[in-house]
């Protein structure tokens, strides 16, 4: 029964092996002042340590007959289940309400309208974010029921997504497949010069709550599956340029050969120009990677009957530039467009990992 530690330099959730399932839920603080913000930031980083250790919040079965148990108790004897919860603040946080303008980030904002995107307000932005990642889908949503009930009177749920399987891979996992069929995560940012480069924060912020810490953009983008459950295997490889079961690039036979954008078959280019791969690959884009860490996400059916699917989409990046600058390329030219719709946003920054005990999230602001 995995578990990872709670204090550290960074949040978890972000270069942990992605577990298996996820439960992100973004919140709007309903508090006016300052004073109870910040209570609700200390309990919640006090709980958090407790939850990812495998413990419960407070007493499922309290000795009095009278009190209200402290702890929902759908998690006992679970253990951790390598559980990590991200706590994200969004930038509507650092309006006037709170006083917190002068800890806002220089270059943090709502992202910009883009292309190709029908985003609907219920499922778009939020003041705080949490992203609880478990192997046990019971112990990600225990996580997220207790955060949500310990602060109820001072903030409330907006949106939330909850993934059923992992579509991203981190260093040394299998690469999983997405609701398309397709591998999902085979060149995602891996390795420590990576992270370093592209995912954490350095002194450039100028804010250093947020040194060691990242971006998160979320986006709930459904899949028009059917449309796609029709689509032929030689359209299906080109518009991402890739092979369906190796997951290899167009240009060469194995997962992980590295894509060649140059290479032609019989004088066109083997990885199609508006291929999916071909638009935001690195080597096209001046260097720009992002860590992804998605979830494959089911909400049933629709009001017709069609299945309600999709990718929560999650990447971490030094700056949210780094998802427009590819996210602007592929709401303009990607053929995956005709089978996607991005429905839900939301951009936060998560601050830097806790040092110890009694150390709280957002400290510096109060
Ligand atoms: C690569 C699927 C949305 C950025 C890939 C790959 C697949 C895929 C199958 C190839 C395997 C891999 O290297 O991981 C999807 C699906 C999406 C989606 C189904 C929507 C439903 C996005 C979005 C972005 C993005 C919104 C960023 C704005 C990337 C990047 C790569 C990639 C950076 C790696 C390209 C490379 O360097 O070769 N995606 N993706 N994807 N995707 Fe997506």
């Amino acid at each position: 029964n995995l578990s990872y530690p709670f204090y550290g330099e960074h949040q978890g959730g972000i270069d942990t092996p992605p577990q298996d399932h996820l439960v992100f839920t973004a919140f709007d603080v309903t508090a006016t002042s300052p004073t109870e913000l910040q209570l609700v930031l200390a309990k919640w980083s006090a709980a958090m340590a407790e939850m990812t250790s495998g413990a419960p919040v407070g007493k499922v079965e309290p000795g009095r007959e009278q009190a209200i148990p402290g702890d929902t108790g759908e998690a006992t004897d679970m253990g951790p289940q390598g559980l990590t919860l991200t706590l994200g603040f969004g930038p509507s946080l650092f309006d006037e309400r709170f006083g917190l303008a002068p800890f806002k980030p220089a270059d943090f904002a709502q992202l910009p309208a883009m292309a190709g995107e029908s985003l609907d307000p219920a499922l778009t932005g939020g003041d705080l974010c949490i992203q609880a990642c478990a192997n046990d889908p019971q112990v990600a949503y225990h996580a997220v029921r207790n955060l949500a009930r310990m602060a109820r009177t001072m903030v409330k749920t907006k949106w939330t997504v909850l993934g059923f399987g992992r579509a991203s891979a981190g260093a040394n996992q299998t690469t999983p497949r997405n609701l398309m069929g397709f591998k999902d995560g085979t060149r995602n940012v891996k390795d420590v010069v990576d992270l370093d480069a592209h995912v954490w924060v350095g002194e450039e912020a100028g804010q250093p709550w947020m040194v060691g810490g990242s971006y998160l953009v979320a986006r709930k983008i459904h899949m028009l599956i059917e449309t796609w459950d029709e689509d032929t295997i030689g359209d299906q490889q080109s518009i991402f340029g890739r092979t369906k079961g190796e997951g290899a690039p167009l240009s060469g036979t194995r997962e992980h050969d590295v894509p060649d954008f140059h290479a032609t078959v019989a004088g066109a280019p083997a990885i199609a120009p508006d291929s999916h791969i071909a638009l935001v690959a690195h080597e096209n884009n001046g260097g720009t990677k992002i860590l992804r860490r998605g979830y494959n996400f089911t909400d049933g059916l629709d009001a017709v009957g069609r299945l309600d699917a999709g990718l929560m989409f999650l990447s971490f990046q030094k700056n949210p530039i780094q998802f427009a600058t590819l996210q602007r390329k592929l709401g303009s030219s990607d053929r995956l467009n005709e089978y996607i719709r991005h429905v839900g946003s939301g951009v936060f920054a998560v601050p830097a990992g806790l040092p110890a005990a009694g150390s709280y999230y957002g400290k510096e602001f109060f």
